[in-house]
């Protein structure tokens, strides 16, 4: 079965079929990635864009890898260099990158709404890579597949989302993707990070650490997104880091097998000690891995799709 929708630009409303299709697609690009050629010609003569206006280390390296592993043509757009300092508009900055006969494109930006936008003005298949504070499906994806993949199921299981919830894009992917697959899904983080009403997507509120490493299976650790002003909703990094920073003393008091994840970049001693963002209990860098697969599998079920 293909998927339901021409474009991926977030998982509220997709329906549990076509995220269950896309992990399972996932996997089997996940091997490729294990193979000394790791390279397919699925996509072969397809033209791919990452127009990115915001920075990115992961989404983007990860898009473009998965493209070339595809072997799809990719060209990649920095706002920065770009005719955008000369005062080109936005839309104008598409109509023109689609004129050469673009096929998908993949889209990061501050503002959120963007990748529905580019739906109307442009042909091609559109990929949210994060719009403001949004949503950011494809770490979703990612970050489900590699639940699944280290606890093999993802339904029934308690997932705690801990942080900087107001100002995450990632937190609402993870709501929509992670209830359709049927986990049971809470917040955790101070109320000043916790968006008033969020209950209504169906999830718990708690605001006790301590809670949440206790009657959790997997905890998803989220930046304190600095350079969104996360910083003037709390006191200070230092008292963040006392109440909610996940540190080896308080994971080792409730002595269970727990799971962690953080989908980077990581503020080391803020959200997160080193200890544990090096330790046995996550799987940060397996995320990163699972990425580039999960992004192939959007790719090819998107871009095989008419
Ligand atoms: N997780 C994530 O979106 O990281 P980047 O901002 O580096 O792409």
């Amino acid at each position: 079965m293909p998927l339901s929708s021409r474009h991926l630009l977030g998982l509220q409303g997709v329906p549990r079929e076509d995220i269950q299709l896309i992990l399972d697609t996932a996997t089997t690009f996940r091997e490729v990635l294990e193979r000394p050629i790791k390279k397919v010609p699925t996509l072969q003569g397809k033209t791919i864009v990452n127009l990115f206006y915001e920075s990115s280390t992961r989404t983007r390296i990860s898009f473009e890898l998965a493209q070339k592993r595809l072997s799809a043509d990719t060209i990649n757009f920095s706002k920065s260099g770009s005719s955008t300092s000369k005062g080109e508009t936005f839309k104008d900055t598409v109509k023109n990158i689609e004129a050469m006969k673009v096929d998908m494109i993949i889209v990061r930006h501050e503002s959120a709404g963007v990748p529905q936008f580019l739906t109307r003005i442009s042909n091609a298949n559109i990929i949210n890579a994060g719009d403001g504070r949004h949503e950011h499906p494809t770490q979703a994806l990612l970050d489900m597949y590699s639940i699944r993949e280290r606890l093999g199921k993802i339904e029934g299981l308690k997932v705690c989302i801990v942080g900087n919830i107001a100002h995450s894009r990632v937190a609402l992917s993870n709501i929509h993707g992670l209830k359709s697959m049927g986990a049971e899904v809470s917040l955790c983080g101070p109320k000043t990070m916790i968006p008033k009403g969020i209950e209504s997507t169906g999830v718990k509120v708690i605001h006790n650490i301590d809670e949440a490493i206790a009657n959790n299976d997997v905890l998803n650790v989220l930046r304190i997104q600095l350079e969104r002003k996360a910083g003037s909703t709390i006191p200070s990094l230092r008292e963040y880091h006392n109440y909610f920073g996940i540190t080896s003393e308080r994971l080792e008091k409730f002595n269970r097998d727990i799971v962690i994840l953080h989908p980077g970049p990581i503020n080391r001693g803020v959200e997160i000690s080193s200890e544990v963002a090096d330790g046995p209990y996550q799987i940060i860098l397996d995320q990163v891995t699972n990425g580039v697969a999960v992004r192939m599998a959007v790719l090819y079920l998107l871009g095989t799709k008419n």
